[in-house]
């Protein structure tokens, strides 16, 4: 990873804001249902478009792996994008969506960049320099007793359709003192900076989670999936603060 590569996820993320922001509460977006049943719409598709035509002049020789359009197959170096990052939210004006661009250098994330501009907010982070928001150093919190955690959770129904359905995120919620279902890649940034000790995610893709794994890990805190394995590919996800992860993975964990 160079100093180049950072500053190439951070312009390909802002150029994806300018299409995607474009059409933010359009009365005239195009949107479909995917084989899976999720949405996608006219702007996933026009800025995972721009981001890999971009990519293909910058970087010739680097795969790219995006939510709408595939894997480029097996390189040293790979992209991984999700041009818009909670669809659901964007189709229904919901303002929590971000565009996340990763570099994945020998299987492991150099550099990820969350951007969600109807937020107005930027975090970024490149292994081994910490991460920041806007320019300004983030860090993941102290909290080290569960009673005194604040926890992120997406989507209850995936919760329901995994093996123990509920009960384990309830008896979860149950030991911290709060909780609340902020989901997407915005719940990891709350952890990265602290606002969250504990965020979960019952159904993700690689895309999902490589840029904000990154941003979590530099800003001081752990992501594994639901196992606890540090991988990015296990279908389900935990970022925390470090400190809890383990009780964490006691009560929700996959064994
Ligand atoms: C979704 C989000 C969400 C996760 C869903 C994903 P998308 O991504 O990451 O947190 O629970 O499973 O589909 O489709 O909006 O990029």
């Amino acid at each position: 990873m160079s100093d180049d590569d950072l500053t190439l996820a951070l312009e390909l993320a802002a150029a994806a804001d300018e299409v995607t922001l474009r059409r933010f509460r359009a009365h005239d977006l195009a949107v479909e249902r995917k084989p899976d049943l999720t949405h996608v719409t006219e702007a996933d598709r026009a800025a995972e478009a721009l981001l890999r035509d971009r990519l293909a002049a910058a970087r010739p020789a680097d795969a790219v792996c995006g939510e709408e359009f595939g894997d480029t197959g097996p390189a040293r170096r790979r992209w991984i994008i999700d041009p818009i990052d909670g669809t659901a939210n964007y189709v229904r004006g919901v303002p929590v969506w971000a565009t996340l661009v990763a570099l994945e250098e020998d299987g492991e994330v150099s550099v990820g960049v969350v951007s969600a501009p109807a937020l107005g907010h930027t975090w970024w982070a490149a292994r081994g320099r910490g991460a920041f928001c806007d320019g300004r150093r983030i860090r993941t919190s102290a909290v080290t007793d569960l009673a005194d955690a604040h926890l992120g959770y997406a989507e209850l129904g995936a919760w329901g359709r995994r093996p123990g359905g509920v009960d384990g995120l309830l008896r979860l919620a149950g030991r911290c003192w709060r909780s609340r279902g902020f989901g997407d890649f915005w719940q990891h940034m709350l952890v990265a900076e602290g606002a969250l000790d504990v965020a979960l995610e019952p159904m993700i893709a690689v895309w999902d989670v490589a840029a904000v794994a990154v941003v979590v890990t530099e800003a001081g805190g752990r992501f594994t999936d639901l196992a606890g394995e540090a991988r990015l590919d296990g279908g389900d996800a935990i970022s925390s603060n470090g400190h809890l992860h383990q009780a964490v993975l006691e009560i929700v964990g996959r064994r």
